[in-house]
């Protein structure tokens, strides 16, 4: 055990099973949650390494537009000269199309148990959100936006991502009725700013006592640097398929990773923890209600 093991502070974590006493214990209550799009494959979306492959639906379903590589869906250049690959993903990611997994579901457990500061989500299918995991929405930063609201390129008014279903669903591109102009849901581009909520993490992670990083593969900034704006001395656990950013290459000695599928290692945290019965129960009243 670590020196500091009697004295209510955390247990200097070697494994999962140390995190989770640290968690089960109450010894972490500031728990900073950062995720990709490998917590949403296993609800089906493929993440942006599968979906440059072909076979993925996605991909393929993106061929017929000519992308001259992947990363121009989300830049706002090619947007502005051809936003139709962008909406043939909106029209598969809106709100409703996937169902959140059990990654989701035990972020609001850690909510519900009064222990999540804050989840940091890249993602932009809303999975975590309140009406779908139930992630309060002062809990969660959608640091690469949302199809929840959107905005007119041209003259700036603003909608409800409702608002642009039928015609987004239809697979035509929205226009503003005001000015024509493309109305662009209010994902974050390469090349736009990143939300004002994303700037929370000035003040969230010197104050997180653990971190857990899960299904990313923290290649793309700012976000990705994150992972380090927590104390040195804050444990820092990894789920993911394979070893990422600072677990590859700025190791610190609290660093613990689970290697293999994200489910998996959730599962294995949340069993550690002795919170199964109530993952299940969550997770079945909330496939109920949807
Ligand atoms: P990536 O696709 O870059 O990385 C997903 C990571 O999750 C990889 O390390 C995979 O190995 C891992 N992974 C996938 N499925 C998994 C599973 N079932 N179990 C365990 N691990 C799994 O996705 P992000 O890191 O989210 O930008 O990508 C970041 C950003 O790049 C996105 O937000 C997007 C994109 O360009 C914008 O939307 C602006």
């Amino acid at each position: 055990r670590g020196l500091f093991g009697g004295g209510g502070e955390s247990v200097q974590p070697q494994t999962l099973q140390d995190v989770a006493e640290n968690i089960r214990e109450r010894r972490c209550k500031r728990v900073v949650v950062m995720a990709g799009a490998g917590i949403s494959t296993p609800s089906g979306i493929p993440d942006f390494r599968t979906c440059r492959s072909p076979g993925s639906g996605l991909y393929d379903n993106l061929q017929q537009y000519d992308l001259p590589y992947a990363e121009a869906i989300f830049e706002i250049g090619f947007f502005h000269r051809n936003p139709n690959p962008f909406f043939a993903l909106a029209k598969e990611l809106y709100p409703g199309n996937y169902q959140p997994n059990l990654t989701h579901y035990f972020v609001r457990l850690l909510h519900q148990k009064g222990q999540l500061l804050r989840m940091y989500t890249q993602n932009i299918d809303g999975l975590e959100r309140h009406q779908v995991a139930g992630v309060p929405p002062e809990m969660l930063v959608e640091a690469h936006g949302t199809f929840a609201t959107a905005t007119c390129t041209s003259c700036l008014r603003k909608y409800d991502g409702e608002e642009l279903r039928p015609e987004v669903m239809s697979g035509a591109v929205p226009r503003c009725p005001t000015c024509k102009g493309v109305v662009k849901p209010d994902i974050v581009f390469f090349g736009e700013e990143l939300p004002l909520s994303f700037f929370k993490y000035l003040t969230d992670f010197p104050l997180a006592d653990l971190l857990i990083v899960m299904g990313t593969s923290l290649e793309v900034e700012p976000f990705a640097s994150l992972a380090g704006a927590v104390r040195s001395s804050v444990p820092r656990l990894l789920i993911n398929r394979d070893l990422v950013g600072p677990f590859a290459w700025g190791r610190r000695p609290h660093d613990v990773t689970q290697l293999g599928d994200v489910v998996t290692g959730v599962k294995e945290l949340v069993d550690a923890l002795g919170w199964t019965q109530e993952l299940d129960a969550l997770m079945a009243a909330g496939s109920q209600e949807v």
